[in-house]
């Protein structure tokens, strides 16, 4: 591997040359100078999957900024769901003479072709946030513990229904308590860790009966929500009322993977549910992820009772960093090199880490640390 960044850091005219663009792109504008490594004349490609949700938009940002910070020329493209985009994208920066790619994939599997064309350019390749799976050509992943985001998630949902307090201890309270499960889409690997870590975490109180999940919707498949889409998971929501609680079951807590599913099942609880406007009313307990600002004003309001706050800034900086090795010719720093096989290879990663986020730890967790401001938690909508 050390080969490969070696490669990219000095032979940058090698580089073009094997794409088959020398002078196109950046090469354009720093032609000759480009050999001698001016990190100026370096092209860095940003793919990110959406501009749909918040927090993608916050990511390519962060990342743009700190890659423009440190030097380097970006191009940043949101692929809107689309996976024949997101290829198109990716292709045009190998055409350009991109000398690095970031990628969050939409589709994990989807890619390979792309990063074929990026290997042979000797361009390396950070998996961002999300694994990029089935390709030897994946040179590093920056993202979280999704394992323990998923242990997060089903903790917040205990914590909620005073089967855990908020250290994480058992309380003793034996329920029994009915619970819907959901899961993020399928071709991410990321939605297969939450599901896991939250399952891992739910099974032993499903087993002893706390937690009962009266639909009988257990598996992965049949929980998840493709393209982590609101309306998909609103739509879920509400036929699981109509089949599953009209006569007199009572629904206690929803696991959600992500903020915007979050909404999605809120919104049907409160609507077609008509099981209150607030958790005091009655609503059940609904967790989340991604600290989104819409949910994380209702978390202040009552509504939805927790989220995971994922530092997008920290996983921004630490991409910046990897990209800055790569290209440097240095083997980037590693924290895991066991977990992430993308079913080719084990991709050494570096894994950041994430904190639950209740109404009562708004303000130490998000507001002083910058991450949204008081305004924003009271309005709901990002300034
Ligand atoms: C996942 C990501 C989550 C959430 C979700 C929906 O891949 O890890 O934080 O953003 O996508 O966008």
């Amino acid at each position: 591997m050390k080969k490969k960044y070696a490669l990219a850091a000095l032979g940058l005219a090698g580089v073009l040359a094997l794409a088959g663009c020398g002078g196109g792109g950046a090469g354009a504008a720093g032609g000759g100078e480009k050999a001698s490594g001016d990190k100026g004349d370096l092209l860095i490609g940003v793919s990110m999957p959406t501009q749909t949700s918040e927090r993608w938009i916050a990511d390519g940002e962060a990342v743009q900024d700190g890659l423009e910070e440190a030097g380097y020329q970006v191009e940043l493209q949101y692929a809107g769901d689309d996976i024949p985009t997101q290829g198109q994208q990716i292709d045009q920066m190998i055409t350009k003479g991109a000398d690095l790619l970031i990628i969050a994939a939409i589709d994990g599997t989807a890619l390979s072709s792309q990063l074929d064309a990026a290997a042979a350019a000797n361009i390396p390749v950070i998996s961002y946030d999300r694994l990029i799976r089935d390709s030897e050509n994946v040179d590093f992943y920056v993202t979280f513990d999704n394992y323990k985001v998923g242990v997060q998630q089903a903790t917040s949902l205990l914590v909620g229904l005073g089967v855990l307090d908020q250290d994480g201890k058992d309380t003793g309270e034996k329920g029994p308590f009915n619970i819907e499960l959901f899961a993020g889409s399928l071709d991410d690997n990321n939605a297969h860790f939450f599901w896991q870590g939250a399952m891992d975490t739910l099974q032993p109180y499903i087993d002893e009966g706390v937690l009962t999940v009266p639909s009988g919707q257990t598996d992965i498949e049949q929980a998840a929500i493709l393209r982590w889409q609101q309306e998909t998971a609103q739509k879920r929501m509400e036929d699981l009322l109509t089949s599953t609680y009209g006569r007199g079951t009572k629904l206690d807590g929803v696991l959600s993977p992500y903020d915007g599913i979050s909404r999605g099942i809120i919104t049907a609880l409160q609507g077609t549910g008509g099981l209150g406007a607030t958790i005091a009313d009655g609503l059940p307990i609904v967790t989340g992820q991604d600290a989104e600002i819409g949910s994380i004003a209702l978390i202040d309001q009552g509504v939805q009772f927790a989220s995971i706050f994922k530092d997008t800034r920290k996983l921004a900086e630490q991409s910046v960093v990897v990209a800055e090795d790569m290209l440097e010719g240095e083997e980037p720093e590693a924290n895991d090199t066991e977990t992430y096989d993308n079913g080719v290879k084990v991709v050494p990663s570096y894994l950041l880490q994430s904190d639950i986020v209740y109404k009562d730890n708004i303000t130490s967790l998000l507001v002083d640390s910058g991450y949204w401001t008081q305004a924003e938690v009271d309005s709901g909508v990002a300034e």
